[in-house]
């Protein structure tokens, strides 16, 4: 277990700054990408407020296949190009949806959600999975919260990668 002096009500730069430090603690030395996803679901979980889901999917052949998550059961196969989640892994770009009942194609997992936030994990280019962020609040997701995200996830992205990629 592990203990993290990490306030959610604090200003949005020391929340992802703490977060940050968190998340490359607790992969440091650990080699294995699942636990590792599992952790980081668990950290952003705890420490986000207002989400109804927050975890990864993998790209596996051409298919996003369900990850490490916390919240509800969710769909486990997306295509590629699919949903919020394979838009942002066909194209290599964040999706920050404030409306997801405005994006074409979304797939509601959850009825609860309202926004989307979902952010791909890339090596040399190459998306090998995503991290997905639900809201039952519309437009929880600010640039803030895409940024310091991002900036998390490229500074553990190695711990989060089968060897085999
Ligand atoms: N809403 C996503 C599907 C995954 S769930 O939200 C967990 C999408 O449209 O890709």
């Amino acid at each position: 277990m592990h203990e993290f002096a990490i306030s959610s009500s604090g200003p949005t730069d020391t929340l992802y700054k703490d977060l940050a430090s968190a998340a490359e603690a607790l992969v440091a030395d650990e080699p294995d990408h699942i636990a590792n996803m599992a952790n980081i679901s668990a950290l952003i979980w705890q420490y986000l407020p207002d989400l109804n889901w927050a975890g990864f999917y993998r790209v596996i052949e051409d298919e996003l296949v369900l990850g490490p998550f916390q919240g509800k059961t969710a769909c486990i196969r997306i295509a590629i190009g699919k949903g919020v989640c394979g838009t942002a892994a066909v194209t290599g770009e964040a999706q920050r949806v404030a409306d997801v009942h405005a994006f074409p194609g979304h797939i509601a997992c959850d009825a609860d959600s309202r926004s989307e936030l979902v952010l791909p994990v890339k090596h040399d280019g190459k998306v090998v999975a995503v991290l997905d962020l639900d809201s039952p609040s519309p437009d929880r997701f600010s640039m803030d919260d895409q940024t310091g995200l991002e900036t998390l996830i490229n500074s553990i992205t190695p711990a989060l990668m089968s060897k085999a990629e």
